[in-house]
């Protein structure tokens, strides 16, 4: 299944941490993203700690709304040497989120690329907003994946639990299948 499709039943995936309005979220990586520098507004902001950070791949702040295309223009433009810029939405440790403006760029040595740099900031709420549509309309497009905000029964939602553990497999794979395996949508 899918690893950016999830099942959450806390509202901590909702809840948005603000960027200061003059505090910038600095990070440098290695030639394959491996956290190499953290500054302490990026630990502040992303609820990991500097030492958690360094290290670690990027993508351990990647958010399930973001596009694949996204980071793939990304690197292609900054391993052309070329400055990259663009919003991106980011996953707290706690499974919140927050939004930023991001510009990613080579670090060199002697002339040689030797890792990259980036700079992130506040952006305004309307920026954010139209940045949601815009993404969930190309995970849509090119991904084919929808985001889904379920409110049911307590005792299906622990049914579906149950079998999530008897079957081995992820709850949103088993209404997927219930979904399909209905004769109505079976007969098309
Ligand atoms: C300097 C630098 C900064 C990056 N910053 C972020 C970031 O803030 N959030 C993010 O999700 N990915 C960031 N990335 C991209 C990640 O390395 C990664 O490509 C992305 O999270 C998607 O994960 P995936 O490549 O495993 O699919 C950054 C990459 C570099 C080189």
């Amino acid at each position: 299944m899918p690893k950016n499709q999830i099942l959450e039943k806390t509202f901590d995936m909702f809840w948005e941490t603000d960027v200061p309005e003059n505090e910038l979220i600095i990070s440098r990586t290695d030639l394959k993203g491996t956290i190499t520098y953290a500054n302490e507004t990026f630990a502040k902001i992303s609820g990991y700690s500097v030492d958690e950070l360094i290290g670690k791949p990027h993508n351990i702040i990647r958010h399930p709304d973001m596009p694949k295309s996204i980071f793939e223009n990304l690197w292609s433009t900054i391993k052309q040497g070329k400055k990259w810029e663009g919003y991106i939405k980011n996953l707290r440790k706690d499974k919140g989120y927050y939004w930023v403006k991001t510009e990613i760029s080579g670090i060199y040595k002697n002339g040689k690329l030797i890792g990259y740099k980036s700079m992130r900031y506040k952006i305004s709420d309307t920026q954010k907003r139209q940045m949601q549509n815009l993404y969930d309309k190309i995970r849509e497009e090119e991904e084919g994946i929808v985001r889904l905000v379920i409110y049911t029964k307590k005792e299906v939602y622990e049914k579906l639990e149950e079998l999530s553990k008897k079957l081995n497999k992820h709850p949103v794979e088993i209404v997927e299948e219930a979904i399909l395996n209905f004769d109505y949508i079976k007969e098309g």
